[in-house]
């Protein structure tokens, strides 16, 4: 067999794990696996790509290849296995952003071989343009996770100073293109344009608003390499982009429909700033609430036919999901029916909730859907709100003021009882009142949610 031809096979097949991988990545029983595989055919098309595609390439560009591939595994490998969960997001966007920079610069590396040729040239200045904002964006979306940078400065004008950068910098690549320019240093000028257009992209957006950010700048680091995919006649590198680019692409829209709000408003808008009401951690609503114990809770419980837990960010945050487990088992134990109700944008990132209780191992078949768990709560006796906010807030469907209104939620209320497990009365991410606190079936179980759950299993246990 030619190695063209198994050059040819091996990227048929590579291409194949890629749609396997991500087929098995949407549910939680077979992500690791599909990871696994698509791992493995990314492997297989890059040394494939390495020996079978040109063997006239010089020893030392071999070396050079393997420094740089094993560099890479061991930063990538060591970084992923300390990382904590709720860092997930930002390590996504970095790898992302790294991506994005390597199409930038196979593009800034084509330009002078294509320069002077107008469809080519477009491909690479598609590749340049998008790879760039997709690398500098995702290094500001990391910073801005991480801490480093503020949230979200007020930068005047930012819409208008935005569009003018994203028309120049367009204008300028189409320039490069029709007009035939072969100078490299324009080039350089597109990608520092390009670079400039990511940051003040994703500057004055709100930090929680970032996974949905991240998500679409996710499509963008596909669509440039899809675009080095065409300029090197590579089908697997094509394949892979535009899966990456449709997956994040789709992933962006299923977001913002599940948190009811346009991709337009979280680009342009302030959302997830924080309103001053949040801030300062007081009640628009007004009413009274009634506080629980961590005994009156245990009690409550331990006589429950069925009792339902909510998590949400705070668990994720309090890593209150083990001890969590633990509580479960405990009341199966006493015949009590336990089940968790997953909502699709609980916590700050796509599967936030799934993944956090895989991690303790919770039984896959307990984590049940919003659509399947909305009607069993009118069977319920208990639910255990532990960490969440926005995602029970019945302002969602009550009130057409609300920022929320229209995200569908969980409807907890319609629930025998209903304990919220939080730190204080501040708002959660949309940075606004929940009344479900206020209903006379709500009682409030204060304190951090790792410690309260804690002593919840302590109390269980003594009685
Ligand atoms: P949130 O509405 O953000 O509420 C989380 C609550 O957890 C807060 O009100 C906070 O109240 C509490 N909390 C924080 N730390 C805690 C701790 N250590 N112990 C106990 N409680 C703690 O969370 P949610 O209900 O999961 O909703 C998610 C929100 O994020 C939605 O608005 C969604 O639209 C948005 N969002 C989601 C995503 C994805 S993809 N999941 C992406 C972007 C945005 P205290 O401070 O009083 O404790």
């Amino acid at each position: 067999m030619n190695s063209t031809l198994l050059l040819d096979i091996i990227y048929l097949v590579a291409s194949v794990t890629f749609i396997l991988g991500l087929k098995m990545l949407s549910k939680p029983e077979s992500a690791r696996n599909g990871n696994l595989i698509a791992a493995a055919g990314m492997t297989a098309a890059i040394l494939g790509t390495i020996f079978l595609r040109n063997n006239q390439i010089p020893s030392i560009i071999y070396i050079l290849l393997f420094a740089a591939i094993a560099i890479g595994t061991i930063i990538g490998w060591m970084t992923a296995k300390k990382v904590k969960m709720t860092a997930m997001p930002q390590l996504v966007s970095i790898f992302n952003g790294m991506g994005g920079g390597c199409a930038a610069l196979i593009s800034l590396m084509e330009f002078p071989e294509h320069a002077g040729h107008m469809k080519l040239m477009i491909t690479v200045m598609a590749g340049l343009v998008i790879g760039s904002v997709s690398f500098s964006g995702s290094v500001v979306a990391f910073l801005k996770l991480n801490g480093n940078l503020n949230s979200n400065p007020r930068i005047p004008f930012y819409n208008v100073i935005n569009a003018l950068i994203l028309v120049a910098t367009l204008g300028f690549a189409a320039y490069i293109s029709f007009a035939g320019v072969k100078d490299m240093n324009m080039g350089v000028i597109a990608l520092a344009m390009a670079l400039l257009y990511g940051v003040m992209f994703v500057l004055p957006i709100g930090g929680a608003d970032m996974p949905v950010v991240i998500s679409l700048l996710n499509s963008f680091t596909g669509l440039a390499a899809a675009a080095g995919g065409f300029l090197y006649h590579n089908e697997v590198m094509l394949t892979g982009g535009i899966l990456v680019g449709s997956a994040g692409t789709l992933l962006t829209v299923a977001m913002c429909e599940g948190m009811n709000r346009s991709l337009f408003s979280v680009v342009f808008g302030a959302f997830g700033a924080g309103s001053a009401a949040a801030a300062a951690g007081t009640s628009a609503t007004g009413g009274t609430i009634k506080d629980i114990s961590v005994a009156d809770t245990a009690v409550l419980m331990n006589y429950a036919k069925k009792v339902v837990i909510v998590p949400g960010y705070g668990l994720a945050v309090a890593q209150a999901q083990h001890v969590m487990h633990e509580l479960e088992a405990l009341l199966e134990e006493r015949g009590v029916e336990v089940s968790y109700a997953i909502h699709p944008v609980a916590g700050r990132m796509p599967g936030h909730m799934n993944v956090l209780l895989a991690e303790s191992n919770v039984d896959y078949a307990k984590l049940k859907e919003m659509d399947d768990i909305n009607p069993q709560f009118d069977t319920t006796d208990v639910v255990l709100i532990v960490g969440a906010n926005d995602v029970v807030n019945p302002a969602a469907k009550t009130n057409p003021q609300s920022p929320i209104y229209g995200m569908p939620i969980l409807e907890v209320e319609r629930a025998k009882s209903i304990i919220v497990n939080k730190r204080s009365m501040n708002a959660g991410y949309a940075g606004i009142d929940n009344e479900l606190f206020y209903q006379p079936k709500t009682s409030m179980l204060f304190g951090d949610a790792k410690k309260v759950v804690t002593d919840l299993v302590a109390e269980l246990k003594s009685m």
